[in-house]
């Protein structure tokens, strides 16, 4: 099987930082053209230049998947750009409100900007992209959830309850497009080094955290803490990165998936089973 994803495009939300930056470069490393969408413009022409510097062409949208008239907007650029959109990848999230980091538990404003972004944003950009792929009876639609959907916590509860919501939109997403031979499916990523893994170690070394489950790991730095929590929890001890997700993006962007709709795919070295 070779996926080959030539001359198709793709939009990515959440393209401008750590697993979305990770998509758009495998989506490119397969043949895609790619719009960068993210409200993160310098993040984004630094995917972008890099994207172009393998040959394929990269655009750049400036969009908060918050806002439905900007989703819409995204949409719309995205055609004018390229004519089309084949793939729409819906990676932007975040777990809470400015320095969220700093609070021991959410705040109002955590639970709402979170759901706002990892729910309503993917609802958004979804709705807004869908008319043109019912159009042309093609798309592939791509939801990053989480594997904290397959588990509640007590640490982030507002943020695993945004991406298990994000996995029934995805079910439900899914049979209503599957008439229209569109397929929507979701990807739980396990644990990534990214800018939003760093605020989460510095929240559970600032307060404490039934994330690391073993509280020695309190005294260490972030990326020290990170590899010792990837090593005592992650059953194959070895830490997630952009370019795993980025892997099966490609697959479930790719013609080869065609009869894969409806699913949510961990990617977490055995960490959640279900
Ligand atoms: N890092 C992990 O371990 C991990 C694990 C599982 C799932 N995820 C999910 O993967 C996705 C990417 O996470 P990451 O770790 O790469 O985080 P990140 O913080 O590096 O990137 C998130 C990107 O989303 C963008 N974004 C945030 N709000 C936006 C908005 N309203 N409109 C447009 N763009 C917006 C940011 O500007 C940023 O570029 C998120 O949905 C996250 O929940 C991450």
């Amino acid at each position: 099987m070779m996926i080959d994803l030539t001359d198709k495009v793709a939009v990515v939300t959440g393209g401008a930082s750590g697993i979305g930056r990770g998509i758009c470069k495998a989506l490119a490393g397969q043949g895609a053209d790619i719009v960068v969408a993210d409200m993160n413009a310098q993040g984004a022409k630094s995917t972008a230049d890099e994207i172009a510097a393998t040959g394929r062409k990269a655009g750049i949208v400036d969009v908060d998947v918050t806002d439905r008239d900007s989703a819409a907007h995204l949409v719309a650029e995205a055609l004018h750009l390229f004519g089309k959109i084949d793939i729409l990848v819906n990676d932007a999230g975040v777990i809470g409100a400015a320095e969220w980091w700093k609070r021991p538990t959410p705040s109002d404003d955590d639970w709402d900007l979170v759901m706002a972004v990892n729910l309503r944003g993917v609802v958004n950009v979804s709705e807004a992209a869908a008319p043109h792929m019912k159009e042309r009876r093609y798309g592939k639609i791509i939801n990053i959830a989480s594997i904290a959907a397959r588990q509640g916590g007590a640490d982030i509860p507002h943020y695993n309850a945004s991406k298990a919501a994000v996995v029934s939109w995805t079910q439900s997403h899914a049979l209503q497009m599957a008439p229209y031979d569109v397929n929507v499916n979701a990807i739980c990523p396990g644990l990534l080094w990214t800018p939003m893994f760093e605020g989460l170690v510095e929240r559970s070394i600032s307060f404490g955290s039934t994330l690391g489950t073993n509280p020695e790991l309190r005294d260490l730095g972030g990326r020290e803490y990170f590899e010792k929590l990837v090593a005592s929890v992650i059953p194959m001890g070895k830490e997630q990165t952009p370019e795993d997700i980025g892997k099966l993006a490609a697959f479930l962007a790719s013609d080869d998936a065609h009869n894969i709709t409806g699913q949510a795919i961990n990617v977490d070295g055995g960490r959640r089973m279900n």
